[in-house]
């Protein structure tokens, strides 16, 4: 294979994966990996990222507190709105055709999990699987300063990609996971973190469950075409 053989496989192997085995990773390649995806390029080269890499009983105690956080939430409807993300990260009102993407993307993976639109309960359960990382040995947390603003976020975004990818190229899966940027003020004072960083992201990283039927989920993308205009 020839390295365009090689990129094109690697980038269309990644895929989010929502089931772990509970397999360990040695920290020496979680270190190599961070080095290599430390590589992701940030606007003058600030280099905004943060990572907190949870295992073992930290993550237990974080994954406890967060889950505790939700059912309190979906438990006394009241408090909705007490734990939100310190940036919005979604629209407050989905719109077409983001709207519809979203549905299918929902769909998608609550079809292979055969939960019917009725069934809150099982959606629940499926949310809090997020507060699990998945089942993943090891939970990863991306944060920057507050003042950063949409520099940092670019950059980890950057960041990101590229540790997927390396950590595939490893032979382990992720799942980049927004769904903890509620919780923020749970999750932050538990890895350590100064009062002026920000969480951008959660990520779950281990070995896919090849028996899981979530797993099966390769998402659909739209055609070049449609949302590229070429000028000249
Ligand atoms: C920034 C970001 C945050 C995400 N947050 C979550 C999340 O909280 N939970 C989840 O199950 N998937 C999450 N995803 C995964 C997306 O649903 C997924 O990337 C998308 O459906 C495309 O599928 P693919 O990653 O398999 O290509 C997130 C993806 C990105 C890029």
């Amino acid at each position: 294979m020839d390295t365009k053989q090689m990129i094109s496989a690697l980038v269309n192997s990644r895929q989010s994966i929502r089931a772990f085995t509970d397999q360990a990773i040695s920290q020496d390649e979680i270190q190599e990996i961070l080095e290599l995806a430390s590589r992701a390029p940030s606007g003058t080269n600030i280099q905004p990222w943060k990572v907190y890499v949870v295992q073992g009983n930290k993550k237990v105690e974080i994954q406890d507190a967060v889950k505790q956080a939700v059912i309190e939430v979906s438990e006394n409807p009241e408090l909705k709105g007490k734990y939100e993300a310190a940036f919005q990260y979604y629209p407050k009102q989905w719109f077409e055709p983001y709207l519809s993407r979203r549905r299918a993307n929902g769909w998608g993976l609550y079809n292979l999990l055969d939960i019917q639109k009725h069934e809150k309960q099982k959606m629940h359960a499926h949310l809090l699987r997020n507060f699990e990382f998945f089942g993943a040995p090891v939970g990863v947390f991306f944060t920057a300063h507050e003042n950063l603003h949409v520099s940092a976020k670019m950059a980890i975004a950057m960041f990101m990609q590229t540790f997927m990818l390396v950590a595939k190229a490893y032979g382990f899966d992720s799942c980049p996971q927004a769904a903890w940027n509620d919780y923020h003020e749970v999750i932050l004072p538990l890895v350590g973190a100064n009062p002026d960083e920000q969480l951008i992201c959660g990520l779950a990283l281990g070995y896919a469950d090849p028996q899981h039927i979530i797993n099966q989920y390769y998402t659909p993308r739209i055609a070049v075409q449609d949302f590229t205009v070429f000028l000249s």
